[in-house]
């Protein structure tokens, strides 16, 4: 039931919220009450405003090792205000134990989410996570229930420290396995490596998906100012939690709701941040999805103009050298967004009440520190992220330009092409395998649907031959997802993708590929009359022509393409 006045407003609040359907609302709550109370619950809690705390903790997800700490301080801030505290389960996502892929199972995990909330009777949630799928997911499914919602990051893990070396999840994991590859690391070294690389609970510490998530929940006004980038491990992220909780009460009896908060100022903040922070290519994948929840689009073009004014700020791996922690202690988004004030809707409001330009203003001045740049002394001149197109590439493509080379900015090679992810694991190392420093290497059969589950593949490693012989980047291009966390000139998310028939899909060993990243061009170079020919001869790959049950089969027939955010088309 809603009211008259707003029809998403539910009539009903506490415990008489969403109630069992048995045909007799009198019965269902008395009966919701009988079973309550077998917990031990007395009436006067049950009368309080009910606040869901989402518990997303799993033995297989170190990124979220502390929830059950923040989920303890969070009630603590729940009952201090005067609400009563819910924690209840849903789907986990550790990027390292999803299988296919994490962003396979994103979207089961928004779903999931969106119930959850939208079933149990919660005045107001906290969402608590933190691994790179995790919040996307929780903000899609919270956007499409539209309950107030506070985000609650776990926050990123210390750094990692190896022979006098700093190290960082999960930029050096990839650095340090290209050494091991080219022979320059033993087998003992890199055993050693893999025990210090991720040294405590939380998440990747340097701007990858997760930490750029982290930074996007404060810029879109869903999470308390500056508690996107405490470290997991630091007591300020425990208060944080109870803050959180203390604020889903004032949430829950006043709002705003995400369809109030996340408005049009909101997400064009969050594009700005993400060009500033030179965030993960998987942001824009997810801040599309999220977008899409509320009605809205995320404008490729209008992020890459963004991208063409605002420099990036942060000095933090991939793109430069630092890591989360010291971003957080140089004043983190609060300080950022001071020193983005030009570029943000500073009227924009947020769930603490204060507007993006309160929080700027309020921000902490750290003397001498050089991590957030000021935009007459950036990292880079301009921002993150540019968007491609061509004939390659109608519907567009992503290149992370800030952690690219610029020698190999603007390039054209031969194509070396991969069929597939397997194709590319069985045939890279090949030393017969025809391949020269200045080639693209193109993945394919590697998008939404094509691997299933857009993996991030998009990282082709070079080949050993060319690694040993001290190659360090190549053009890549693919139709898949890089982690956040990866260095090289990589073009991702080619859409459409070669699976559904993207032009991907027609490219051929030896052909000639052109890419102008200045021009945000990327072009196959071969001729109208031979791409038709090959139109012709080209055949879907054989999963999406098998019938497929369960999740896979939904996956398989609605996922969407990365424009639009890979949400599914009927949600
Ligand atoms: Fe969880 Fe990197 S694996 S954030």
């Amino acid at each position: 039931m809603t009211t008259a006045d707003d029809p998403k407003k539910p009539a009903a609040s506490g415990m008489r919220r969403n109630l069992a359907s048995y045909g007799d609302p009198g019965f269902s709550l008395f009966l919701r009450k009988a079973f309550i109370k077998a917990a031990g619950f007395s009436d006067d809690a049950l009368d309080r405003p009910i606040i869901g705390l989402t518990n997303t903790f799993s033995d297989f997800n170190p990124c979220h090792g502390n929830v059950p700490r923040l989920i303890e301080a969070a009630k603590r801030g729940v009952m201090l205000a005067g609400g009563l505290p819910m924690e209840f389960p849903t789907v986990s996502i550790h990027e390292s134990f999803s299988n296919p892929t994490s962003m396979f199972l994103r979207n089961l995990m928004a779903i999931d989410t969106e119930e959850m909330i939208r079933a149990q009777p919660m005045d107001a949630v906290v969402l608590i996570g933190g691994c790179d799928k995790t919040v996307p997911a929780q903000l899609m499914g919270a956007v499409s229930a539209d309950v107030p919602a506070i985000q609650l990051i776990t926050g990123p893990m210390l750094v990692g420290h190896h022979k006098g070396e700093v190290l960082g999840a999960c930029t050096d994991c990839r650095r340090l396995w290209g050494q091991h590859r080219a022979g320059q690391i033993d087998e003992a070294e890199i055993d050693v490596l893999s025990g210090r690389l991720a040294p405590t609970q939380g998440t990747c510490m340097v701007m990858g998906t997760a930490s750029t998530m982290g930074c996007l929940v404060e810029a879109l006004g869903i999470a308390l100012p500056g508690s996107g980038t405490i470290p997991a491990t630091h007591a300020d992220r425990i208060r944080a939690a109870e803050a959180s909780g203390r604020q889903a009460v004032a949430l829950a009896k006043s709002g705003p709701r995400p369809s109030e908060l996340l408005t049009k100022a909101a997400f064009r903040n969050a594009m700005v941040v993400l060009q500033a922070i030179g965030g993960s290519t998987n942001g824009l994948v997810h801040l599309s999805a999220i977008a899409r929840r509320a009605g809205m689009t995320i404008d490729l073009e209008e992020f890459d103009a963004i991208g063409r004014e605002v420099p990036v700020l942060i000095d933090l791996k991939p793109s430069g050298d630092h890591y989360m922690e010291h971003f957080h202690w140089a004043g983190g988004m609060p300080k950022l967004m001071r020193e983005l004030r030009g570029h943000l809707d500073l009227d924009a409001m947020t769930i603490s009440g204060q507007t993006i330009g309160e929080i700027a203003d309020a921000a902490e001045e750290v003397p001498n520190q050089t991590i957030i740049r000021s935009a007459s002394a950036p990292l880079k001149q301009t921002g993150g992220m540019a968007v491609l197109r061509g004939n390659l590439a109608p519907g567009g493509a992503v290149i992370k330009h800030s952690a690219a080379s610029p020698a190999l900015l603007k390039h054209k090679g031969r194509a070396v092409v991969f069929d597939s992810v397997e194709d590319m694991v069985r045939r890279m190392d090949d030393p017969a395998l025809d391949v020269k420093a200045d080639d693209v290497l193109v993945l394919r059969n590697a998008g939404p649907k094509g691997a299933p589950g857009m993996p991030e593949a998009g990282y082709l490693p070079i080949p050993k031959k060319l690694a040993q012989a001290g190659v360090k980047d190549m053009v890549r291009i693919s139709d898949a997802r890089m982690s956040g966390t990866a260095f090289g000139t990589i073009v991702l998310h080619i859409t459409p993708e070669s699976a559904v028939g993207g032009p991907l899909g027609l490219v051929r060993d030896g052909d000639m590929i052109s890419l102008d990243v200045p021009a945000r061009r990327i072009e196959l170079l071969v001729d109208e009359a031979e791409l038709a020919r090959r139109q012709t001869e080209w055949r879907p790959p054989a999963h999406l022509t098998e019938p497929s049950r369960g999740y896979r089969g939904l996956y398989l027939t609605t996922v969407l393409q990365a424009d639009e955010g890979c949400d599914f088309d009927f949600c």
